[in-house]
């Protein structure tokens, strides 16, 4: 793994132009559980009775009770960690770009990435279903579920659920970075929801260099990936951070 790291570091140090995907593994230590594998919340839920919209709409409540209720718990308290402040470093260092995320904690923009994709939208603001406005979600009570705006719509997270489209400016965004970038960083996700999963396909097509960090093998490894990296994110961002410190 120590040789994987200085060669991915190497190849960071000079490079142009890095963009990084990030998925729920690189939250994970900062205490946010993933979606699939161990302790992911799709094994305790199903996601196509709580996070589809159409649940959503049938009944705000129940969904609003079981999922959004304590993920505001959870990232109302969440704080970067070594793979989210790695990330920031690289920025500062001149190195990435953008992080194309499809996280919605905002863990990202907190450590101080500044041009961030946020692909299935964020969990800092609430909508209205009838007015539209917008509502930071800390200053929400739940004293009333579903909480309401102050016009009497219902509120929802700012972020999509199973059977939304993507907001079609992040595509934009996303699918151009993925063309102009000579790295793609791919760290702390399962590459199993589309149109994100294929992010990284586009960028090996247009001739990136794929470094994928995760501690489990994805359906890119051994085909996209040029670089597999297996660990956690923070610990392998934190190494390779230090690494490209002391080479450029
Ligand atoms: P997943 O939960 O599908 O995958 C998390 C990935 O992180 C897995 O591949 C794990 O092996 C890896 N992982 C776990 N711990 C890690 C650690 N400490 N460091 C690095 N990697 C680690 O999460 P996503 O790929 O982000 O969509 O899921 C994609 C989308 O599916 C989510 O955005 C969400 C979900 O349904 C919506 O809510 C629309």
């Amino acid at each position: 793994m120590e040789n994987l790291i200085k060669k991915a570091a190497e190849q960071l140090a000079k490079a142009k132009s890095v963009v990084a995907l990030t998925g729920a593994g690189v939250s994970v230590e900062s205490g946010i559980p993933p979606f699939r594998g161990k302790g992911g919340l799709w094994e305790k839920i199903d996601p196509m009775e709580f996070a589809h919209i159409d649940s959503f709409m049938r009944d705000p409540a129940k969904v609003w009770n079981i999922l959004i209720r304590e993920m505001k718990d959870i990232v109302d308290k969440a704080k970067p960690n070594d793979a989210h402040n790695g990330l920031a470093r690289l920025e500062e260092l001149g190195i990435l770009r953008t992080v194309i995320t499809q996280n919605v904690d905002g863990l990202h923009q907190m450590a101080g990435n500044t041009d961030v994709i946020e692909f299935h939208g964020n969990f800092a603001w609430q909508k209205c279903l009838d007015c539209n406005k917008k509502t930071e979600t800390f200053r929400i009570s739940l004293d009333e579920i579903p909480p309401k705006c102050e016009c009497g719509g219902i509120l929802r997270p700012d972020c999509v659920f199973f059977g939304e489209i993507i907001n079609p400016q992040h595509l934009l965004r996303s699918r151009k970075a993925a063309y102009e970038c000579d790295i793609m960083l791919v760290v702390g996700t399962s590459a199993l929801v589309q149109p994100a999963a294929y992010i990284p396909v586009t960028a090996k097509e247009s001739g990136a260099v794929v470094i994928e960090i995760n501690p489990e093998s994805t359906p890119l490894t051994g085909s996209i990936s040029d670089y597999i990296i297996k660990g956690n994110a923070g610990k392998v961002m934190k190494a390779i951070v230090s690494e490209v410190e002391r080479i450029k």
